[in-house]
Parts: structure tokens; C-alpha cells; sequence
């Protein structure tokens, strides 16, 4: 579909929030819910302006959210834009509303410095786009064992965030959070279309959601042998955990509960906005890891690809990468299909 330019795409006033969520919950919520509760940081006065909106007679008829966070991939930090609600009214679906609201949240997007867009969905919009599976996330299935040493697991409470968002700041590959978001983001708990439980120990919590009977940890910090500890005591009391890894964090998990980490795609699509923006981005990491001369090199090399391959390429995917490997590929990327997009 080509873009149409002529659309008036405005940024939501904060006073229009409610009409905003209205639309959404029209669509995604049609039976009880409400987005603004589920995503109150997307969802918020303070957020109103990165959601663009097209409106038809004073109604808002087709929206994007966008939501500014920063990847900390080791010692590099990454500017990222979340998008997600994306939704159009039913009677004005295929007119191109929410390609062009797309496409425009990336133009912003490039001009506040974002160089990694990270879509919640996957669908022709966002593929025409250029967007891709990308990402390197792995699974880990842990089964109920004999409950010798099990302890009963302890549900963390508003007492133990302190503890909680520093043990968090210290994971190697996150986003990062303010201390009031990561209040925020445990008190809503609410992903996967489903309420969380975060379950804590000495020095370590394990967050876990339930989707369609299954239990899922989508997110862990603190003292590895505590946290490997907290999962199995989870799959005992509980039944069978899927853990989700990234590849900052697979390794020590996975050994500590000797399981295999299985490959898994991202839920969603990416795109890197601009690979040389992206490039200084990760300046820090790739001065740790190669030299100088051999940077110089990778970026001609990678100067040839198009930014989808390029995301291919950088964060690893299940599609199928264009023929192109370097020891440093692919890189660790957090996943934001946990507690983060809220
Ligand atoms: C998906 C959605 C936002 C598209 O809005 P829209 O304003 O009609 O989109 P556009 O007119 O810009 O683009 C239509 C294009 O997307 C495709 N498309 C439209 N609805 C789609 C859907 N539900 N799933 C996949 N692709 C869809 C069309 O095939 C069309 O492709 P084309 O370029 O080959 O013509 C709208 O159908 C919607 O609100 N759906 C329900 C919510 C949803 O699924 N949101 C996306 C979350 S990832």
C-alpha cells in the first residue's frame, strides 16, 4: 500500500486521552477491560503526545501508541520506540490510516533519536514496512520435581520493590526503568492479557504470568542460584514453567536448572531506523569487543545491507539471515513482551 501523505495525523492532547482509550477498547477490549488500565504508562497524560492519532469529524478514528525506552544491551545503550494499539475504527479500515500512522511514528521517532522501532504485532502494515522477526530468545521448560528442598514460594508485595528495581538494575541486558515506573509496571502486573504474580526471595524474585494453561516466567533478577532456585520451587508447587531467556541471560540460567535452551521467535516485528545512527549507538559494546580496524570493516560490510536485513543480521532471527556472520552477531536485545510495555 503507498502512503498517503495528505493525512492530518496530530498528536493526541492530553485531554483527549479517554477518547483514545475508548477507540482501543472498542477494539481490543470489545467485552470487558479497559487498555488504560492495562497500559497506564502508554495510556498516560504524560505519554499523550507520543500517540498519533487521525481523526474523521472530531472523532479519533485510527491511532498508533509510541513509548520511549532505552535497551541497555552491557555497556551500550540503545534508544528504542515501542509501538503498540494500534488499531482503527471498523468503518474506516483500509484507507490506509494505520500505515500512514506507522510510517510516521518512525519519522518521529528517527528525529528524537530512536534508532530501534519494536512493534507489538506482525502483520502486512508493519511487514511492508520493513519490519522483521528479530531478536534472539530462547525457552526453558522446567518440570515439577521431588519437593526435597522446596521452600514455599512468597509473593512479593509493594514492600519489596525497593529491593526489587535494584536487583533489576543490575540485570546486564534490560530496559531500563525509572524506579516510579518499575513501581508502576509490578503494581499494574498486568501482560500477556493476564494479571502476574512476582514471587520473591532473599535476593531474587521471578515473575511469572499464566497464558492459555501455561505458566510462563517472563521476567528475573538477582542472585542467579536464588532465581534457578525460586523457578523450580515455582514448577514444584505449581506444575511446568516455561522460562523466557534472552541471550544476556540464558546461560547462567540454563546451566544452573540443566535444561537446553530452546530457540524462540520474538512476538512481534522490528526494524532498525537507521543502522548508522544505530552503529554509534552501540559504539561502547563494539569498542569492548573488536578493534578498531575490524569496526571500520564491519560497518562498510554492513553499509550494503537494507535496515531489515540489517536487523536480521545484528539481532539474529528465525526467518533466515541474509549470508552475512561476524563473531559479534548476534547481539543480545531485551524482550519487550514482558513487564516493560505497559
Ligand atoms: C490492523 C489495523 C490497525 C489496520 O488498520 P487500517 O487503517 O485498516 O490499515 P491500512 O488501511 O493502513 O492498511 C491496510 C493494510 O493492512 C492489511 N491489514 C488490514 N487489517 C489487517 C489485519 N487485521 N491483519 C493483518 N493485516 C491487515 C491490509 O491487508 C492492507 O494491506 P495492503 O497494504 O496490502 O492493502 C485494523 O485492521 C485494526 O484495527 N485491526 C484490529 C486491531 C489489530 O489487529 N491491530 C494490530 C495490532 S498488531
Amino acid at each position: 500500500m503507498r502512503v498517503n501523505k495528505s493525512l492530518n495525523i496530530k498528536r493526541l492532547e492530553p485531554s483527549r486521552l479517554l477518547k483514545a482509550v475508548e477507540l482501543a477498547d472498542r477494539v481490543f477490549k470489545p467485552k470487558d477491560g479497559s487498555m488504560g488500565t492495562n497500559f497506564p504508562v502508554l495510556f498516560s497524560k504524560k505519554n499523550a503526545h507520543n500517540i498519533l492519532v487521525i481523526e474523521e469529524g472530531n472523532k479519533i478514528v485510527s491511532m498508533v501508541g509510541m513509548y520511549y525506552a532505552y535497551a541497555q544491551i552491557f555497556t551500550s545503550r540503545i534508544k528504542v520506540v515501542f509501538i503498540g494499539a494500534v488499531c482503527t475504527d471498523e468503518k474506516y479500515r483500509g484507507k490506509g490510516y494505520a500505515t500512514a500512522l506507522t510510517y510516521e511514528a518512525a519519522q518521529i521517532a528517527l528525529k528524537n533519536d530512536v534508532t530501534l522501532m519494536m512493534i507489538h504485532g506482525d502483520n502486512d502494515i508493519y511487514r511492508n514496512f520493513g519490519a522483521v522477526d528479530a531478536g534472539t530468545y530462547f525457552t526453558i521448560e522446567i518440570k515439577p520435581m521431588q519437593k526435597l528442598h522446596s521452600h514455599k514460594l512468597k509473593i512479593a508485595t509493594d514492600s519489596d520493590i525497593k529491593k526489587m528495581a535494584i536487583w533489576h538494575s543490575k540485570e546486564p541486558v534490560r530496559f531500563i526503568r525509572t524506579f516510579a515506573n518499575f513501581k508502576i509496571f509490578h503494581k499494574v502486573g498486568h501482560t500477556w492479557d493476564n494479571h502476574v504474580k512476582t514471587f520473591i526471595g532473599d535476593q531474587a524474585y521471578i515473575t511469572v504470568v499464566e497464558r492459555s494453561d501455561t505458566y510462563n516466567c517472563i521476567e528475573f533478577a538477582g542472585e542467579p542460584n536464588e532465581v534457578a532456585m525460586l523457578i523450580q520451587n515455582f514448577a514444584n508447587e505449581h506444575g511446568k514453567l516455561t522460562v523466557h531467556l534472552n541471550l544476556g541471560n540464558k546461560d547462567c540460567i540454563s546451566r544452573l536448572l540443566m535444561e537446553v535452551p530452546q530457540r524462540r521467535q520474538f512476538y512481534g516485528t522490528m526494524r532498525v531506523l537507521d543502522k548508522f545512527k544505530f552503529l554509534d549507538q552501540l559504539k561502547d559494546y563494539l569498542d569492548e569487543s573488536i578493534s578498531g580496524t575490524d569496526k571500520g570493516m564491519l560497518k562498510v560490510k554492513l553499509s550494503n545491507f537494507d535496515d531489515s536485513d540489517f536487523t536480521k543480521i545484528v539481532f539474529g532471527s528465525t526467518e533466515g539471515s541474509p549470508q552475512f556472520t561476524h563473531e559479534i552477531f548476534p547481539i543480545p536485545l531485551p524482550d519487550y513482551h514482558g513487564m516493560d510495555y505497559i
